[in-house]
């Protein structure tokens, strides 16, 4: 293991699915209303596959993928690895990594998934990071990929109204320099609490299931846990932070974030009300758009924070 080396992420991309549901047109077939849903969340619109269309989760997840290569100047035979994070696979196998290799047109390298429900993305991307720095990877595609509308039991308006399909993707690199890159990451889980939050595999009820006060509580906790143990392992403080990127779910778990940590929202990035949660790809889809828009730049330091069914957490502080 080299100690100078540390894994950068070079790039990001994201795709979603052009086709768009409203909180409006969810009115037409739901007892809800636009003016709950966007105060309770902050959502008013997700991007969804399109109904009848069996598209998977591998061909949203290899759009972002190019994206994020294009970005990079890289090419798929320069990747040595894919790790796709999601809930909502093509197949039990092979898996959804396996098949957006194979979408790419890639020979070499090994791909696998990880079931981490919506920590996912920041569970492939801690895994990626001990890969690079024990010298298994030198490039890695770490991916989010999701299509939840498949999962959803559309007459159940505690879950439908929340979720939304996407992909983001993000090309993590080794480079000789360990001022930059993942400076640290956490992980953890506890599976007490795996009712709160759970779709089951097989039997009759194949849809979501969610406590969702419950889910609220312990997200506003565990980020915040979280958050403070990359700082803490970081040796740096709250203040030396640009911007936060947490996990798209509801806009008043990340108000109440935001005042637990005492953090301003105007560092904090949300984009659920165009989104909706999507899950795994809720926080790469994000990060490629604050990118986008400049909000992060050479030198920014972010944390990613994030729960999920399992319960899964996880964080991880990045300088870019
Ligand atoms: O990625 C992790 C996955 N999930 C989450 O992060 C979800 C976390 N939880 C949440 O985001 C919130 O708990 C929800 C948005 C799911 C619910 O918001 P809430 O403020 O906790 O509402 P509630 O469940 O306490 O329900 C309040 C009322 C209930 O009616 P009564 O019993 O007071 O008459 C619900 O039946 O709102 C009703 N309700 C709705 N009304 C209109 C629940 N869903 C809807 C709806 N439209 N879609």
């Amino acid at each position: 293991m080299d100690k100078n080396i540390s894994a950068h992420i070079v790039s990001a991309g994201s795709y979603v699915p052009e086709q768009i549901l409203t909180n409006k047109e969810l009115e037409m077939f739901l007892d809800t209303s636009d003016e709950w849903i966007t105060s309770r969340t902050g959502i008013k619109q997700r991007h969804i596959v399109p109904r009848g269309h069996n598209t998977p989760a591998s061909e949203l997840g290899s759009k972002a993928a190019q994206v994020a290569l294009e970005k990079a100047g890289m090419d798929c035979s320069q990747i040595d690895g894919i790790i796709c994070a999601t809930f909502t696979p093509d197949y039990f196998f092979p898996s959804t990594a396996c098949r957006i290799q194979a979408a790419l047109g890639m020979k070499n390298g090994f791909a696998f998934d990880i079931s981490a429900a919506c920590a996912g993305f920041v569970y492939a991307l801690n895994t990626a990071n001990s890969m690079i720095i024990s010298g298994q990877a030198k490039n890695m595609l770490v991916i989010g990929s999701e299509v939840i509308t498949k999962t959803l039991d559309w007459t159940d308006r505690n879950t439908c109204i929340l979720f939304g399909d996407g992909a983001g993707a993000v090309v993590v690199s080794a480079k000789e320099d360990s001022s930059r890159g993942i400076i640290s990451s956490y992980i953890a889980s506890d599976g007490s609490l795996g009712d709160i939050l759970k779709l089951p595999a097989w039997g009759e009820s194949r849809f979501m299931h969610m406590n969702g006060n419950d889910v609220f509580k312990h997200a506003v906790r565990l980020m915040s846990e979280s958050t403070q143990k990359v700082l803490e392992d970081a040796h740096m403080d709250l203040e030396q932070i640009d911007l936060i990127i947490p996990h798209q779910a509801n806009i008043r778990i990340i108000q109440a974030l935001a005042s637990l940590l005492k953090f301003p929202m105007e560092k904090i990035v949300t984009n659920m009300d165009r989104y909706g949660n999507t899950s795994s790809a809720s926080i790469p889809i994000a990060l490629e758009e604050a990118w986008n828009e400049g909000r992060i730049k050479e030198g920014s330091k972010v944390v990613l924070s994030c729960i999920g069914g399992g319960i899964t957490i996880g964080s991880s502080l990045i300088i870019f």
